[in-house]
């Protein structure tokens, strides 16, 4: 077999750089990484690249709140966003930054050849203008009463209660997110992308199988509600690329971040020998270009992005792959359940092994949302990758160390089974190019059943006490093993580190798809060590209660200076918005003798506090230790929030809140009451 390998680009949607990856991410990167992974382990040139997607506002105040410059943010996140990748075995060729040079380059590429072309329009719109702040206001960051249900505190753009979209205008009562005033309405100029006239030639694209069907028919929808002319600029202050020619203006986030995947492409380019960006995004490329991402961002990519391309003469995508989104236990991830878990917290309780095979089983090649139900995730890895695949191996070899030095028989007791696995491979490689995982994994693991059932039936485990047997025993055991070489080898997209560990255990170099034809016989095994172990119901628990944890502790950063309490993180906040009196009287303020305080094993930030409140007591977590020993605020009073609700954390459950108040770090201090005051007394 010597057919020429393809030539394939493959990107996932490139992670914004303003909060972690969690497992809603991890559907992508999975996906893209397994289909990447078959690519090459079935002999095809394929590059994966990506990047963090540094720009935009949110990026911008994220890293005024924190104090810092948005380099230092974006370059403390990219560290993080690889550290989970890396250790998800997300094998991206290359990880870069929308941030950078080659994306600048890139950008004003894109930029400067649909200009020349006429398609870049000027014109001055009116907007929503913060006069504290001085910058215009994103959508998102206008907020009021809802025009349609009156309902406050909603977002310039849709009404989170009724459901509405309208635009900011709209809005009663509108204020800045930002800083609490009241807009008003400020001229600027702004560049446009002519989208209209890339109609033709996006209808045609459109029809050209480089969609999925139901993508399509949402393109139809879009076609018919009219391309409208898209603003690419915004105004300073901006943390972005300033568009070349016009100082002040910036390009919007959405411009230069599909061209990040060009500019990550180029950087690989300038440091790998023999590859040359032209070969793949040049008009006549005769490579492959694939971009993996979520439904909600079908837009930039069907529409916008093939448009940019084509203006400024390059190809086009060969595909856009979308997917839909992840839901746990049937529920949107909520952070209050403890389902929104950030890749971290996912790494420090589980191997992502397991999250892979999740996945890869239940992805197919449409845009339904899938869902990870808890449950069945243990479930499923436990009897299929533990109950059966590992199973073979390890039922075998320790026959093969203990009775036959480690050497597997020198034939193929079996030929005709072992032709059948060889057989399915086709199929399984099919169902892989498509994106069919789901199925996939099916298959396989209905040859994983056909080898268990050759081992039941042919019971290694009696033949080993019966005289005369050996040479029966080495065949079945090295036909075992075989087989689960087929196994592993079939997997080996989806579990990269358990093959790798197999393919130790064979002393056989990295499997490919043409290999597996070929059997081990007469061939020298290593010592078989378990490959994994099961899932068990109090690590999926314990995951849980830590991203509950974690979201106590984001939510202890976001307090404001007035109402800092527990974990005492004081960043750079804008007071918070206004509370009427009859709010404020709900706090219900009291005084407390700490009766006792104690360290927390294995929490670097707590302090478990036991209450008085004259006659009853409480238990409360407060992240105070950074300033107090136990020892010194036992007998002491303070003030606490008596009402609060309970808190569930990972430690227990607090029943309230001390007031402290800080800039952080051991210059923390709590409440004390004056002298007089008697637990339980009411604060006024
Ligand atoms: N920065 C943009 C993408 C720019 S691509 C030129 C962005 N970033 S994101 O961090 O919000 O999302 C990155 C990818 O993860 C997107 O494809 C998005 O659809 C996907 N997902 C984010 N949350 C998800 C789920 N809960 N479930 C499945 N995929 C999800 O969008
Ligand atoms: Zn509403």
């Amino acid at each position: 077999m010597s057919i020429k390998p393809r030539k394939i680009l493959v990107t996932s949607a490139l992670p914004y750089a303003n909060g972690p990856i969690h497992i809603g991410h991890l559907v992508e990167y999975i996906q893209t990484d397994t289909w990447v992974r078959f690519q090459k382990m079935h002999g095809n040139n394929c590059i994966y690249v990506c990047a963090d997607d540094a720009h935009g506002t949110p990026i911008m105040l994220r890293a005024r709140q924190e104090g810092i410059e948005p380099e230092a943010l974006i370059a403390r996140v990219a560290e993080e966003h690889k550290a989970d990748f890396g250790d998800f075995n997300i094998g991206f060729d290359n990880y870069h930054s929308t941030h950078s040079e080659e994306n600048r380059v890139c950008a004003t590429r894109i930029y400067e050849r649909n200009r020349d072309k006429d398609h870049i329009a000027r014109r001055t719109i009116t907007q929503a203008y913060d006069p504290v702040e001085n910058m215009f206001l994103p959508d998102r960051f206008i907020k009021g009463t809802c025009p349609k249900c009156g309902a406050e505190d909603q977002y310039g753009d849709n009404c989170e209660v009724c459901g509405a979209s309208y635009s900011p205008a709209e809005l009663k009562n509108p204020v800045s997110a930002i800083s609490g005033a009241t807009p008003i309405d400020k001229e600027s100029d702004h560049y446009f992308f002519k989208l209209g006239d890339f109609e033709q030639m996006l209808k045609e694209w459109t029809k050209g199988g480089h969609l999925q069907a139901e993508v399509a028919n949402k393109l139809d929808e879009w076609f018919e509600a009219g391309l409208q002319e898209w603003d690419i600029s915004r105004d300073a202050p901006y943390f972005g690329f300033e568009i070349p020619d016009h100082p002040g203006k910036f390009f919007y986030v959405w411009l230069d971040a599909p061209i990040g995947y060009q500019a990550s492409f180029q950087n690989l380019c300038d440091r790998t020998e023999g590859l040359e960006f032209d070969d793949f995004w040049s008009k006549d490329s005769d490579a492959e270009l694939y971009h993996f991402i979520g439904k909600d961002i079908i837009y930039f990519h069907a529409l916008f992005w093939p448009a940019m391309l084509h203006g400024a003469d390059f190809r086009t995508p060969t595909a856009i792959f979308s997917h839909g989104f992840l839901t746990v236990d049937g529920q949107k991830m909520s952070k209050s359940r403890g389902t929104f878990i950030k890749a971290r917290t996912y790494l420090d309780h589980l191997n992502p092994e397991y999250l892979r095979y999740y996945f890869a089983a239940k992805l197919g090649s449409g845009v339904e949302d899938i869902d990870l139900n808890l449950e069945e995730f243990a479930a499923r890895v436990n009897s299929d990758l533990v109950g059966k695949v590992v199973n073979i191996a390890s039922r075998c070899a320790g026959f093969i160390k203990k009775r036959f030095e480690g050497k597997l028989s020198a034939t193929l007791s079996e030929q005709a089974l072992f032709n059948e696995f060889v057989q399915a491979g086709e199929s399984i490689a099919e169902r892989y190019e498509k994106r069919e995982f789901s199925r996939a994994v099916r298959e396989i693991m209905a040859l994983a059943d056909r080898a268990n059932q050759y081992i039941d039936e042919k019971k290694p485990w009696v033949m080993a006490k019966e005289e005369g047997r050996d040479q029966e025993l080495h065949d079945v055991c090295s036909m075992g093993i075989n087989l689960f070489r087929l196994l592993i080898g079939y997997l080996r997209p989806i579990l990269p580190a358990t093959a790798e560990k197999s393919e130790a255990f064979l002393q056989v170099e990295p499997l490919t798809w043409e290999s597996l034809a070929t059997p081990l016989t007469d061939h020298q095994v290593a010592k078989f060590k378990p490959l994994m172990t099961r899932i068990e119901p109090k690590q999926i628990e314990a995951m849980l209660e830590h991203s509950k944890e974690d979201l106590a502790a984001q939510d202890a950063k976001k307090t404001k200076p007035h109402e800092t309490a527990t974990e005492g993180h004081l960043t750079k906040d804008p007071i918070a918005d206004t509370i009427d009196f009859g709010e404020f009287a709900k706090v219900d303020l009291r005084i407390a003798k700490i009766a006792k305080a104690e360290h927390v094993e294995g929490a670097d930030k707590l302090l478990q506090l036991t209450l008085d409140l004259g006659g009853e007591t409480r238990n409360v977590f407060a992240g105070i230790k950074s300033a107090y020993q136990p020892e010194e605020l036992e007998g002491k009073l303070t003030v606490m929030v008596a009402n609060l609700a309970p808190r569930k954390m990972r430690f227990g459950v607090s029943e309230g809140m001390v007031l402290a108040a800080s800039p952080g770090g051991k210059d923390l201090f709590i409440l004390n009451p004056d002298e007089g005051a008697e637990p339980g007394m009411k604060v006024k």
